[in-house]
């Protein structure tokens, strides 16, 4: 029987337009799924948009529309989305089809049978915009930290999930499973919270405040509290409780979501599932944000990121590719079209592009298109084949820790020395001396670029299969397994190889545009951004040495710090959880001095702490030896 896989992205609400932010994890969740076709697993991939709830009754109102033709046109603008970006799933699920509220209600009543769902009075802080009750503890000056505002004081009488009953079970599943939610920097996130009483979730609004949702089974006159309708989609979607895929994929399943909503899918979600007697999820696998100028996106800066704009100007697959190689899965990422024109010349164009080009070239000039005999191997040749054979596992690894960027650094490795074995080789040269060597050589590098194609494909399907195609391949895309690139020559040509146009035309802005050859791509002007000396002068760079530094009330991230640059200067930095007051204090570090004030939490900041970022954590940057501080940086 073959293995399962079934992954899951975020039900992504429709009071907005799909933006860079979901493109991401839809596309995650669609790598995932063609790697786990690639490893021979039967997949199942889940997808769709979450349509109940305050923000959504507003938004519809705001637009003039019932709810249910505005949840129809925003819905559908999801779901045409994705094949557009190529994504895979099998089924797209709305919270609004009859059959998942119909689960909603069998579950709900599942869990009032097991003695779990009480009524009662409770007066709390309200965040409309979060939808949810808030803890005093919780909010950041008063105020939400998603949303900046302050939350009302509501007092009603509601049904309430016994979330409580099940906190010592829930640390408990996750020290023994280590990797429940991951990477670590969450699964410390979520256990951090438990260290806190856990409180009852109220799962229920009233129907004199709020109608857009599903009816309790046990009270008409209350709906469901919209993340209890949405998470339970993730079941409903594969038929729970009788059908044969809940029971086929949902041992197998693995949630990708961003670390917005880390606390409901790794909090609410396992206690749901234990009272509904459903075992917990295998995975969650939480990413970080993109960033836009440093910032959030947001409609009102007016920065949000459409992927079809981009797809259309860049094409779809450097497009999948960027947003893989550029963010470390669990971090956050700053998004510039200068960084997608950077990676598509460099990587794409130049690395990949150029070897499967030159490669063909020589097949066609010197075989015809054929593929001739190797002759005994020699040091050089055993060499890349070690080489690209040992990449499979290294990346077989990567993927299946979600290492994205390191399987594609991996996959650019045997890239690297395939074009450096072409040019150490010099075929060209060896096509007058010694056509024994040329046909070793040339079987050499088809055979990796076999391989490479194969890797590549989770991540590019159209340019993969391009290339096999090219190589003559009568398998193609998801019909290879690794298996089958293990086997060094078992997949052979089935006809002539052949060249197509160059697969990534290099990014020229209209700027620089003096020629107009056939393998660039004109794109509107944009300055990919070189700056010059005199720019980079205009920063002031300085070792200062860090005096005093103190928690900001009601701050999760920024600590206070006072720091001596030859006079004093306040600043706020992000390193709460990377370093604490005690570790901060005589530090000295390289401060930016002359960026514009800014007010955060309260504190105005003058200047801005240099600190690199990778998974293991925040780095400050220091001088290797007692500097006097106020010296300059060059
Ligand atoms: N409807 C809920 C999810 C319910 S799941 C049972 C929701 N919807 S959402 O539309 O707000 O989508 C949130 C998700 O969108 C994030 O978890 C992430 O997957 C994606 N992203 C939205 N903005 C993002 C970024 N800026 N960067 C990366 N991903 C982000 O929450």
């Amino acid at each position: 029987m073959s293995k399962k896989f079934y992954v899951t992205t975020p039900i992504y609400y429709v009071n907005a337009e799909p933006h860079i932010g979901h493109a991401y994890s839809t596309i995650v969740a669609d790598v995932l799924n063609r790697f786990y076709k690639l490893c021979g697993s039967e997949t199942f991939f889940l997808t769709g948009t979450d349509e109940h709830g305050d923000k959504i009754a507003a938004a519809a109102e705001k637009g003039g529309q019932t709810p249910k033709e505005y949840v129809d046109r925003i819905s559908s603008l999801f779901r045409a989305l994705w094949p557009k970006l190529n994504i895979t799933n099998n089924y797209f699920i709305r919270t609004t089809d009859p059959d998942h509220e119909e689960t909603v209600r069998l579950i709900l009543q599942k869990v009032k049978d097991n003695g779990d769902i009480y009524f009662s009075e409770y007066e709390g802080l309200y965040c409309f915009g979060c939808e949810r009750f808030f803890t005093e503890r919780e909010l950041a000056d008063g105020k939400c930290p998603d949303h900046g505002t302050a939350p009302e004081v509501i007092k009603e009488s509601n049904y309430f999930f016994r979330m409580s009953k099940y906190q010592d079970w829930l640390i408990d599943y996750i020290r023994k499973n280590p990797d429940f939610i991951r990477p670590e920097r969450y699964k410390n996130e979520v256990l951090a919270f438990l260290r806190e009483p856990l409180e009852d979730l109220c799962i229920s609004r009233p129907k004199s405040r709020l109608k857009w949702g599903i009816t309790l089974p046990f009270d008409e006159n209350f709906v469901t509290y919209v993340w209890f309708d949405a998470l339970i989609n993730y079941v409903s979607g594969i038929g729970y409780p009788d059908g044969e895929r809940f029971k086929k994929f949902w041992p197998a399943v693995q949630h990708v979501i961003a670390k917005d909503i880390l606390k409901p899918h790794g909090i609410y979600w396992p206690c749901m599932l234990k009272s509904a007697g459903i075992e917990p999820y295998q995975h969650l696998n939480v990413h970080g944000y993109w960033n836009v100028n440093e910032g959030k996106m947001s409609k009102s800066i007016g920065n949000v990121v459409r992927p079809l704009e981009l797809v259309d100007i860049y094409g779809l697959d450097a497009f999948r590719y960027f947003l893989l190689r550029d963010m470390v899965f669990g971090l956050d990422s700053g998004f510039s079209e200068e960084g997608l024109i950077a990676r598509i010349n460099a990587d794409l164009a130049n690395d990949l592009g150029n070897l499967v080009s030159r490669s063909l070239t020589m097949v066609l000039k010197y075989y015809e298109g054929a593929l001739p005999e190797p002759g005994p191997p020699e040091h050089e040749d055993r060499v890349l084949k070690t080489e690209a054979l040992d990449i499979i596992d290294r990346y077989e690894v990567f993927m299946k820790e979600l290492a994205f960027h390191k399987a594609l650094m991996a996959v650019w490795e045997v890239i690297g020395k395939v074009n450096k074995y072409i040019d150490t080789m010099s075929p060209w040269v060896l096509a007058k001396s010694d056509r024994e060597r040329l046909g070793t050589v040339i079987y050499h590098i088809t055979e990796t670029l076999k391989i490479v194609s194969t890797l590549i494909w989770p991540f590019m399907p159209e340019s993969a299969e391009k290339i096999q195609d090219q190589l003559g391949l009568a398998k193609k895309g998801k019909d290879f397994r690794l298996e089958d690139i293990r086997a060094w020559g078992k997949e052979k040509p089935v006809r002539p190889m052949t060249k197509a146009p160059a697969l990534f035309p290099r990014i020229v802005s209209k700027k620089q545009d003096g020629s107009s050859k056939e393998e660039e791509k004109k794109v509107p002007e944009k300055d990919v951004s070189l700056i010059s000396f005199e720019e980079f002068q205009k920063l002031d760079l300085r070792i200062g040495t860090v005096k005093k530094a103190e928690a900001i009330p009601g701050s999760k991230k920024l600590i206070k710090l006072t720091v001596d640059i030859g006079e004093e200067r306040t600043v706020v930095a992000g390193l709460v959880g990377h370093y604490t007051e005690q570790d901060l204090t005589g530090k000295q570090v390289v401060l930016v001095t002359n960026l514009e004030p800014v007010k955060l939490m309260g504190v105005e900041s003058h200047g801005m702490v240099l600190a690199a970022e990778d998974e293991s954590g925040v780095h400050i940057l220091m001088p290797d030896a007692d500097t006097m501080p106020g010296s300059k940086v060059r």
